[in-house]
């Protein structure tokens, strides 16, 4: 049945340095299996003076990261099924996918702009 389904997500360590390298961002390492129609979660941490946006990209297997949502001020943010918290206090960033389905397995990345 569909439920049997799952889902293979894989987030990796996402590293960007600006030019004075003290801009870093970092994420655990893995694949994290999710059933279809269950929620997949992964936090990333930064360590920034300042930035611009938060970003996450999705990638899937042999195309380009594509953009998901980006945040501009901490709080939350939702676009379609994909909710992220942007903490600027404790620096972190944690991007919530409900409902997931089999189409959504792909890298997640984070980054600062
Ligand atoms: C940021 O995270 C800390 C620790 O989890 C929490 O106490 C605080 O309320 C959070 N701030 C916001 C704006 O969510």
């Amino acid at each position: 049945t569909s439920s049997l389904k799952i889902l293979l997500a894989v987030h990796i360590c996402f590293l960007l340095a600006d030019a004075m390298g003290q801009t870093t961002v970092s994420q655990q390492e893995g694949q994290v299996t999710v059933e279809e129609r269950n929620t997949f979660q992964t936090t990333c941490t930064y360590q920034a003076s300042s930035f611009d946006a938060f970003l996450w990209y999705q990638q899937k297997k042999g195309q380009a990261p594509q953009l998901v949502t980006y945040q501009t001020a901490a709080g939350s943010k939702q676009n379609g099924r994909f909710t992220t918290w942007l903490n600027t206090t404790e620096k972190y960033s944690l991007l919530r996918l409900a409902e997931v389905e089999l189409s959504d397995s792909a890298l997640y990345l984070c980054a600062v702009r």
